[in-house]
């Protein structure tokens, strides 16, 4: 495995209280590798600290050999890495193409390869490019989430909860999403309640609990693991 990202003993806290206890994580290129764990654990912190959104005191970070510890985040997405936040919404009166340009912040011939390349991981978004934003369905409204997040032709694509606020029944329509990104090689850092369906498309897995990494592993050999199953797949 050729590592992209590497995350060595971090620590964070949010004024005197920790969060994140000398976490380390590794993701390699092209590889899908989820982070699970409770609501509270420092999931979201995780990846706020990798896109330079909050400090890290101690540890470091070292992407594509720069070590973007102390960077700042607009440095941190220059060299390749793009976040997608927690409940990133879109704007539902503009149209796909002005949402995506949204997430462009590019020179004019950036921004046309930006397109070309969510148009042809999402053909359904070309053909809906004129089309108000608020008029999607929900699963093309996430790929239009994911969409903005990839205009950049981001070398890591962090994604948090992509299925947040999504009705259970278009779940499966953003793992496919994700399956389709995978395949096309885009390397991600995915952080998901979804745990069975997290775990089944990731190559490797965390589990996060109160701040410490507490397990990891291949995403198949964690789905077979004691404590996540009695813990995150309900016993199954
Ligand atoms: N800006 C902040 N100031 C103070 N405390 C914060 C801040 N952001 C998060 N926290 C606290 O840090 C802890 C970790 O939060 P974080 O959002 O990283 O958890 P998470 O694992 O993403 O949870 P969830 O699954 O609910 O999204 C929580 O206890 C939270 O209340
Ligand atoms: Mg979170």
């Amino acid at each position: 495995m050729k590592v992209l990202l590497s995350v060595k003993n971090i620590n964070v806290s949010y004024g005197k209280i920790p969060v994140l206890r000398d976490v380390s994580l590794q993701v390699g290129e092209k590889e899908v590798v989820t982070v699970v764990g409770p609501n509270g654990a420092g999931k979201t912190t995780l990846l706020k600290a990798i896109s330079g959104l909050v400090p890290a005191s101690s540890g470091s970070i070292v992407f594509r050999g720069h070590d973007i510890t102390k960077l700042r985040p607009y440095e941190i997405s220059r060299l390749g890495i793009s976040h997608v936040l927690e409940g990133k919404r879109i704007f539902p009166n503009l149209t796909v193409k002005e949402n995506l340009l949204l997430g462009a912040f590019k020179a004019r011939e950036r921004t046309e390869e930006g397109l070309k390349l969510v148009y042809d991981l999402f053909p359904r978004l070309k053909e809906r490019e004129n089309q108000r934003a608020g008029t999607l369905s929900g699963g093309e409204r996430q790929m239009l989430v994911v969409g903005q997040g990839l205009m950049s032709n981001p070398s890591l694509l962090m994604l948090d909860e992509p299925s947040l606020g999504i009705a259970p029944k278009l779940i499966e329509e953003i793992f496919e999403v994700l399956k389709m990104l995978k395949k096309q090689g885009v390397t991600i850092l995915l952080v998901e309640q979804f745990v069975a369906q997290a775990l089944k498309l990731a190559d490797r897995g965390y589990v996060l609990e109160n701040g410490v990494i507490c397990l990891s592993g291949s995403g198949k050999g964690l789905c077979k693991n004691k404590h996540v199953k009695t813990v995150y797949l309900g016993g199954k």
